[in-house]
């Protein structure tokens, strides 16, 4: 670390690796208010025209197995009724969209995040593509991505994504080892993960993301460290090497994990730390905090040309200015603001078949949040803040945070940021602190008493 020694690390670690957002937005979902959606997202939609590409996001909150490390907004479930259900109400919600709106937009991106997406049945999935066709204009450029997890891939399945016209899939894997997918509650077998990537391959899936997660219970370097080597042996395309987040308070099945089994932060560090030196030993870039991508993937030359974008998935390479939300829980971005959708799958549904809007919890962004969070986004894509560009963009409005970076850089005591003539920035080796100096950004941190996972 420029000019620190592993001592400061330590003491860093200890007093200041507590709880921080992961800014995949600015500000945080803790900090939107109840009410306002429906106006954010008659605002939302009344900024849409039919020549910007706009990214849509919807969300399938369903499992066939619960696993106990899951922060994920999702249901278990064995029948597959109440997914057939729900499924109705997404297609009405996609249906009264394109009556609203009069025109289709283009769709840039289309991302199936959940929960297990993989969980639907090929008809609903071609029931869904069919409505997304007729109420946005996908083209051959669209990219449509899927969260899939493979203990749910059938050939049906398989039949499913190539009629949806699935372009990048995304693999949960977590970790390989046995007694950690035990603490976890996740058997998942490295055939099967390899069986079911190849025969996605074959169906017509052009790119694969593996997600894998360092401080879980059990996990120890030794471990991990064969994980990643089995990850590597997969070949996907992009890695997403998560720190697990333990957040019992907020979700009740991770009491299943046993305190004494998780790592310390010290031990997380060095597993991050080791990981992804692996990784990028094995000829991956390191994309931001916790991404790796070849260096000919889409997301990885976004990073080399400074086009890398942060939004609720984690880093993308999407650019569309608006971000739609469809399904319970989602959550949709546009200049103006934010707004979610009911969390609740029951009482969404009940607002689409009753035509009141889906939306409950929004946010109004002032200049001062654009600013902000278009400097947190920098921070967390590319580790600087270009004062030149941040006059570019902002004017005149941009001399007071470039006065604030500067008063940070100087106070810094940990090592973890700096300035320079051109702009505000995080060391290299600083990197997995990136979230710590995003915070001292943010003038919202503490108007919640929301409790974050750990930053590290
Ligand atoms: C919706 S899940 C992925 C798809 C599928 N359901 C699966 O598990 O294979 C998205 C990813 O979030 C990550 N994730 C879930 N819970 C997490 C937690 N508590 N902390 C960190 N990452 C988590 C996992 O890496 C997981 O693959
Ligand atoms: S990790 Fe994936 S499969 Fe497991 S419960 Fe969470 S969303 Fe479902």
């Amino acid at each position: 670390m420029t000019g620190a020694s592993q001592r400061d690390l330590s003491i860093l670690l200890s007093q200041r690796g507590g709880a921080v957002p992961r800014y995949t937005s600015y500000p945080t979902a803790p900090h939107f208010e109840a009410g306002i959606g429906p106006q954010m997202q008659d605002a939302l939609f009344g900024s849409l025209d039919d020549a910007t590409p706009v990214s849509v996001y919807l969300h399938i909150p369903f499992c066939d197995r619960l696993c106990w490390f899951c922060g994920c907004n999702t249901k278990h479930t064995l029948k597959y009724e109440p997914v057939h259900t729900y499924v109705e109400a997404l297609l009405a919600e996609i249906a009264a969209l394109g009556d609203r709106l009069g025109f289709r937009p283009v769709a840039g991106q289309i991302h199936f995040g959940g929960g297990s997406p993989s969980i639907l049945s090929a008809e609903d999935m071609g029931r869904l593509g069919a409505a997304l066709r007729r109420s946005f204009h996908v083209t051959e450029q669209t990219e449509i991505s899927v969260e899939i997890d493979p203990s749910d891939v059938t050939d049906d399945t398989l039949r499913g994504l190539h009629e949806l016209g699935v372009t990048r899939a995304s693999v949960g894997v977590q970790d390989f080892d046995p007694l950690v997918q035990k603490a976890i509650n996740r058997p998942q077998s490295l055939e099967q993960t390899r069986d079911v990537i190849a025969a996605m391959r074959a169906a017509g899936v052009g790119s694969v993301n593996i997600d894998a997660l360092y401080g879980l219970p059990l996990q120890t370097r030794a471990r991990l460290m064969r994980t990643i080597e089995q990850v590597i042996s997969l070949q996907p395309d992009r890695i997403a090497l998560f720190g697990y987040a333990h957040v019992p308070w907020v979700k009740k099945h991770q009491k299943m994990i046993k305190d004494e089994h998780l790592p310390d932060m010290h031990e997380r560090f060095q597993q991050a730390l080791a990981a992804g030196a692996a990784l990028v030993a094995a000829g991956y870039d390191a994309i931001g905090i916790d991404h790796f991508a070849r260096p000919d993937d889409g997301l990885a030359v976004a990073a080399r040309t400074g086009h890398l974008r942060r939004n609720f998935q984690g880093y993308t390479t999407d650019q569309c200015r608006a971000l739609i939300p469809l399904g319970a829980s989602s959550i949709g971005a546009f200049d103006g603001g934010y707004v979610q959708n009911i969390v609740a799958t029951g009482q969404y549904q009940d607002a689409v078949h009753a035509a009141r809007s889906t939306a409950s919890k929004g946010y109004r962004m002032s200049e001062d949040d654009r600013i902000r969070a278009h400097m947190i986004e920098r921070l967390m894509c590319d580790f600087r803040i270009g004062f030149e560009a941040l006059e570019a963009r902002f004017g005149a409005a941009a001399e007071p945070y470039i006065n604030e970076a500067l008063a940070i850089a100087e106070a810094d005591e940990d090592y973890i940021c700096g300035a320079d003539i051109d702009g505000f920035f995080v060391p290299e080796d600083a990197r997995p602190f990136a979230r710590l100096v995003a915070a001292r950004f943010d003038a919202h941190l503490h108007e919640s008493d929301f409790r974050y996972s750990k930053a590290v």
